[in-house]
């Protein structure tokens, strides 16, 4: 059985927004062709991810110095001992979905603070006399991101720091197994190309669908309905 988390940095709900109204549907097909894994869902706008503020910092610096965890201050305690927890289900975790949206060509704020809280040394990577190495080798992701105009090809393809930003921070956790499904140009506004824009992005999500239950899970893909 393998545990997979799904991880969405989106404030809306699936009838508001592309990129989760894909992520729901992926994440529907795959728990129906791998009825034993686990899927945990990280909403990250519920969730209390710290960010590294100066209780953050100045608790870890204590404790680097030789403080007991005891001697921090209540503030320290509770976002110190949440990051780690944070950074613990992550690492404990065998298959990652990432879904976001696209905002001034980055994720959003809030999956940036989550991706600081798994970017933890000697738990994601660890610093060796040969360089940096990755500890998370053989886990797998699938990032899941809407974009108003197009980034996978054309003039804006050097803007896109999403999804590129992700991969590379993945990698450096030693992660190589990574695949996206991109749905893009959804702020094209012509009113005849807005439907055929919802439509391309869910029919790649279907046909993407399908490689990537066989990308994450073990099985063959089987639905009721393809
Ligand atoms: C705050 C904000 C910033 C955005 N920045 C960009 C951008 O840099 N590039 C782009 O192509 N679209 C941008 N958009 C448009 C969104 O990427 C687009 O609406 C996309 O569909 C969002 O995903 P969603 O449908 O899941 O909400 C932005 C939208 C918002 C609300």
């Amino acid at each position: 059985m393998a545990t997979v988390l799904y991880i969405t940095a989106h404030p809306l709900d699936p009838q508001s927004s592309y990129s989760l109204a894909v992520g729901k549907e992926f994440i529907e097909a795959y728990r129906e062709a791998n009825p034993k894994d686990e899927v945990v869902h990280l909403d990250l706008y519920k969730e209390n991810i710290p960010q590294f503020d100066a209780d953050v910092l100045r608790g870890w610096e204590n404790l680097r110095s030789g403080s007991s965890f005891d001697q921090l201050t209540d503030a320290e305690k509770s976002k110190v001992a949440r990051l780690e927890a944070v950074v613990d289900q992550f690492v404990a975790a065998d298959k990652y979905v990432y879904v976001s949206p696209m905002w001034n060509f980055m994720i959003p704020p809030v999956l940036k603070a989550y991706t600081d809280a798994t970017s933890i040394p000697g738990k994601t990577s660890r610093y060796t006399e040969n360089g940096p190495e990755g500890l998370l080798n053989g886990k797998k992701v699938l990032h899941i991101q809407a974009s108003g105009s197009v980034y996978s090809e054309g003039p804006l393809a050097p803007l896109e720091m999403g999804y590129n930003y992700l991969n590379k921070v993945l990698q450096f956790y030693g992660i190589q197994s990574i695949e996206a499904i991109f749905v893009e140009g959804t702020a094209l506004k012509s009113q005849e190309q807005a439907p055929a824009i919802k439509e391309k992005g869910c029919l790649t999500s279907h046909e993407r669908r399908i490689r990537y239950c066989r990308f994450l899970g073990r099985e063959k893909y089987s639905s009721k309905r393809s």
